[in-house]
């Protein structure tokens, strides 16, 4: 009888994009009065929760249903798709990079950014269009899907901001954007909230010409974003280290003493550092009992990511690393049986960076003393 109550209380105007589906229907529902939320929950609360709904709607509160936008990762729009199937999201519309779904996770492996708030805003002109996302947030990224031209003209009257390349460990922006698409002649979807710091997700760094390979990338990306690294003295383990960017990064940039495993040898200008050992050796094949415990365990091996998992429990059981960095490679299809084992592994995490190829970086790293 709540529920039918409940739903006789939708038919109340609601400002949002979304059909009315049932309680029943909706993962997560917000509810919202006079702009700030009220309620918050999720379907099957107790019935106390719901009369409090209720009574927030005759209120004059209004619900809004949980919704998010991504931008996949370029070229991995289907693994996005994927990723929100099996966590069951409902995409609501795709267009090129850009996914919105209804049901949504916080955040996506394969996505470069994760809109939090999304917002369809109805335009009547170019003009209007600017001036109410100027009304909704300072700064805006475009993501362009659709109506390129008209897009980018709203986008030329909107306050203009310098993107600077990013130099390795630059303190995060502190003013964020917002991100918006024009998804037909006359419909904005912007949200002031996004989950990456940095435009449409991707970090251009100023790049660095002494490392011997550009995967140094990776690291940079990963240490500037999650400000979580090596600090001098400590020991690190790079296994699949050739021909040495990582190595270079961790012994000559962050002043941390290396082991590196490769089958390939070392490029000599980074082998013949004073903290770098190397051996020329099967990263398989190395226990963990073999070195002394060390306080970071890399991985770029090129290698079937369950062969890399069972590399990662083996070193995980031993209690002899502290944390670890590793490049999940895919070859032809991606392996979501494995990426749900890896995402399985606790105080874990796996994000495609936006250097990354058909990769994922995983991690799982000890928090910040
Ligand atoms: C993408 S590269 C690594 C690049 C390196 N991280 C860098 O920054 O220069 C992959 C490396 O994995 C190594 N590799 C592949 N199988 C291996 C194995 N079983 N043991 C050790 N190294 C292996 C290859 O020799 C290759 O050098």
């Amino acid at each position: 009888m709540l529920r039918r109550r409940f739903k006789h209380n939708l038919s109340k105007p609601y400002p949002l994009y979304l059909p009315p589906p049932g309680l029943e229907r909706a993962d997560r529902v917000r509810l919202f009065y006079t702009g700030r939320l009220t309620l918050e929950f999720w379907r099957c609360q107790s019935p106390p929760l719901i009369t409090k709904a209720i009574l927030a709607l005759r209120a004059g509160a209004h619900w809004v249903m949980e919704t998010k936008a991504y931008w996949a990762a370029e070229n991995f729009v289907d693994e996005c798709l994927r990723e929100l199937e099996l966590k069951g999201a409902k995409v609501l519309w795709q267009n090129e990079r850009l996914i919105y779904a209804s049901h949504a996770p916080q955040s996506l492996a394969w996505a470069n950014n994760t809109w939090l708030t999304p917002k369809k805003i109805s335009i009547t002109s170019i003009s209007d269009g600017a001036r109410q996302l100027r009304e909704l947030g300072g700064r805006w990224t475009l993501a362009s899907v659709a109506h390129h031209r008209r897009a980018q003209l709203i986008q030329e009257k909107l306050p203009r901001f310098k993107e600077h390349e990013v130099e390795f460990l630059a303190p995060l922006p502190k003013v964020r954007a917002g991100s918006w698409a024009l998804i037909d002649a006359d419909t904005i979807l912007a949200s002031p909230e996004c989950t990456s710091p940095f435009p449409n997700g991707e970090i251009h760094f100023k790049e660095d010409s002494a490392p011997p390979s550009r995967a140094y990338l990776k690291l940079w990306e990963f240490f500037t974003l999650c400000r979580q690294y090596p600090k001098t003295g400590d020991t690190c383990l790079d296994l699949g280290a050739s021909p040495g960017g990582w190595t270079w990064v961790l012994a000559k940039q962050l002043g941390t003493n290396v082991l590196s495993v490769d089958k390939a040898p070392l490029e000599s200008r980074v082998a013949r550092l004073p903290n770098v050992q190397s051996i020329k050796r099967d990263a398989f094949s190395l226990q963990p009992n073999d070195i002394e415990p060390i306080d970071w365990l890399f991985s770029d091996v090129i290698c079937d990511p369950n062969r890399l998992y069972e590399l990662v429990q083996l070193w995980l059981k031993s209690e002899r690393v502290k944390n670890f960095v590793c490049t999940l490679k895919f070859k032809g299809a991606t392996d979501f049986t494995a990426i749900e084992k890896f995402a399985a592994i606790q105080g874990s995490k796996l994000q495609h960076l936006s250097v990354n190829k058909h990769e994922l970086t995983w991690w799982k790293v000890s928090p910040a003393k």
